[in-house]
């Protein structure tokens, strides 16, 4: 994996949701560690706290599912880039037993509180004239994976904001990209892909046949906010190990 560079981003505000969580705090710790002022936010505040403790990066605790909670927020913040990394993995569902509560949960998490924080963050970006924005998509979204019908349209949705947000925000100087990850241990993964019927034949499926870790996400992210990816915008990388490429 690439090495860090403490002045990839020097001078440069980087806001990222999810913060509080296994990928989302892997992209801190990395983005940090590449020279960023970093803000984390995230709705648990004791973990905000403890990764400030351990980075520096500064907590801004707000609700993605709350249009006010994430105005509130955002207002009057500077920012080079923002990461999309908050996310809610719903349930494991066949179409005819969905629960719509949850489909309506995911994608208000996902897609609707991600568009919404590029909403609000673009506006000073624009007047910056320059920025970038990752979301933290899925291989969900590239491949049709049993029980996943929720969770997939999300980020398939979350996918086309990163599309549409690139073409609209690109003559703005502000690039805008997805990185959609195979599954990495974290609690909201392994209650399902850690089962041995799930994770073995899967597995076999994939060209490097292991799941990613969380500095595995935090490296790409961290490169598609780079001026290394001055001429990448509105991709969906997958992260994936190569399953979607088969
Ligand atoms: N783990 C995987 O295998 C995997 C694979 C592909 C993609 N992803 C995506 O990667 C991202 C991070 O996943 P993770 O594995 O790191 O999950 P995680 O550890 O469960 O973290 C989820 C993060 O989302 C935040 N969040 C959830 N609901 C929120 C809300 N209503 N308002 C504000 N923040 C909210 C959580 O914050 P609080 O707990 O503080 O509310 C937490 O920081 C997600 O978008 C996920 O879909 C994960």
């Amino acid at each position: 994996m690439s090495q860090s560079s403490p002045s990839k981003f020097r001078g440069r505000t980087i806001l990222v949701t999810g913060a509080s969580g296994g990928i989302g705090a892997a992209t801190v710790r990395r983005l940090v560690a590449d020279g960023a002022d970093v803000i984390a936010s995230g709705r648990n505040e004791a973990a905000l706290a403890a990764l400030q403790e351990e980075t520096g990066a500064r907590p801004l605790p707000f609700d993605l599912t709350s249009e006010d909670s994430i105005r509130e927020a955002l207002s009057g913040l500077e920012l080079y880039g923002v990461v999309n990394c908050g996310g809610f993995g719903g349930e494991i569902a066949t179409p005819q037993d969905t629960d719509i509560d949850i489909f309506d949960k995911v994608i208000s998490i996902n897609a609707r509180g991600s568009l919404l924080v590029i909403k609000y963050a673009a506006p000073a970006m624009i007047a910056a004239g320059a920025g970038a924005i990752v979301n933290v998509s899925s291989q969900a979204s590239l491949a049709a994976l049993p029980g996943h019908i929720s969770y997939g349209s999300s980020k398939a949705a979350l996918d086309n904001i990163t599309r549409v947000a690139a073409l609209e925000l690109g003559k703005h100087g502000i690039r805008v990209n997805s990185v959609n990850p195979t599954v990495v241990m974290t609690e909201m993964s392994a209650f399902y892909w850690g089962r041995p019927e799930i994770e073995g034949p899967f597995l076999s499926q994939m060209p490097l046949g292991r799941w990613a870790t969380e500095a595995e996400i935090a490296a790409p992210i961290a490169f598609l906010l780079s001026d290394d990816a001055s001429m990448i915008t509105g991709v969906s990388l997958p992260v994936d190990g190569g399953y979607t490429s088969r």
